[in-house]
């Protein structure tokens, strides 16, 4: 799907060409490897280049942005493996599993002065709406690590903590590259909608996954209170199943609209099928053959 996008082989390939240049210790060289080959699905700069050109300019304006979103995600996945133990990531090891948790800690801090320095050229409100979303992205963190020792950790500590840690990333891929393409401001809440509902979407995904115990590629010690989870608690499997298919329903829905004033263009569509992508498309990949699950599947 979208592997065979160009987008995805121009993000690959901006971030091979920084990998391969940058000048560093070993450490880092070799840790950045590691990590940047592993791959990823690359949404988030996906998102910002085919938002960049929906809002009416090119890839080249918004290539460091789509980098920065990459790199400070991906010191986010370093710090978050150290701290819930995870083994494995990208279907290769963790950072601290192959070097050691100073190295997972430091590559990380390393990533996001870097994706720093990718956005300083881009102007004063790029450069602080980013700081936020990365203090944003922590305290969302800190929510999620201390969510199973919360007792009153409910629905909506959930929401806030899966805005805060993941969907306000996805906002900025998308509204940052219309804010320094075009300023126009209502596009630029279209655009955070798009994204900001669409990391919403996602994460409940991905809770949902998790909690079916269907997630492969990711190993780890510890785990999360999630909605599904707080769900199931007051109203049983079945339910908590539906009841979380129905907000990720909900939430693609939003995401979608948001786009639907902006003239028919290939960037649009597929920013639309990113919206299935990462929703839709996952649920039904990974879920299988569990009926149960696919029944209720045919809601959304
Ligand atoms: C993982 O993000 C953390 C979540 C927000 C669920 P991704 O699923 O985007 O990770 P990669 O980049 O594709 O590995
Ligand atoms: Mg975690």
């Amino acid at each position: 799907m979208i592997e065979s996008w160009v987008e995805y082989a121009v993000i690959n390939k901006a971030l091979s060409d920084l990998v391969n240049d940058v000048e560093s210790i070993g450490e880092v060289k070799s840790a950045l490897k590691h990590i940047i080959s592993a791959g990823g699905k690359r949404t988030r700069p996906v998102i910002t280049l085919l938002s960049g050109k929906l809002c009416g300019g090119s890839w080249e304006d918004v290539l460091n942005i789509a980098l920065a979103v990459e790199l400070i995600h991906t010191a986010s996945l370093a710090h978050d493996d150290v701290i819930d133990k995870g083994v494995m990531r990208r279907n290769v090891e963790t950072l601290h599993v192959k070097y050691d948790t100073a190295v997972a800690i430091l590559v990380g801090d390393w990533l996001i002065s870097k994706s720093i320095e990718l956005v300083s050229s881009y102007g004063e409100e790029v450069i602080s709406d980013f700081a936020r979303i990365g203090m944003l992205m922590a305290e969302g963190e800190i929510l999620d690590v201390y969510s199973i020792k919360t007792p009153d950790f409910d629905e909506k500590e959930y929401f806030k903590c899966i805005e805060s840690k993941t969907a306000s990333l996805f906002a900025f891929s998308a509204e940052s590259a219309c804010k320094i393409v075009s300023g126009d401001r209502k596009d630029v809440e279209r655009m955070y909608e798009y994204g900001n509902n669409l990391g919403i979407a996602y994460q409940l995904v991905d809770d949902l996954l998790e909690y079916l115990e269907i997630l492969e590629d990711k190993k780890s010690e510890f785990e999360s209170r999630t909605l599904p989870m707080i769900y199931e608690e007051k109203y049983g499997f079945e339910e908590a199943v539906a009841k979380t298919l129905e907000h990720i329903r909900k939430h693609t829905e939003r995401s979608r609209n948001a786009l639907s004033s902006f003239e028919d263009c290939e960037s649009k569509e597929k920013l639309l099928i990113m919206v299935e992508y990462m929703t839709t498309f996952l649920l039904r990949n990974y879920v299988g053959r569990n009926k149960e699950v696919l029944r209720l599947l045919e809601s959304i």
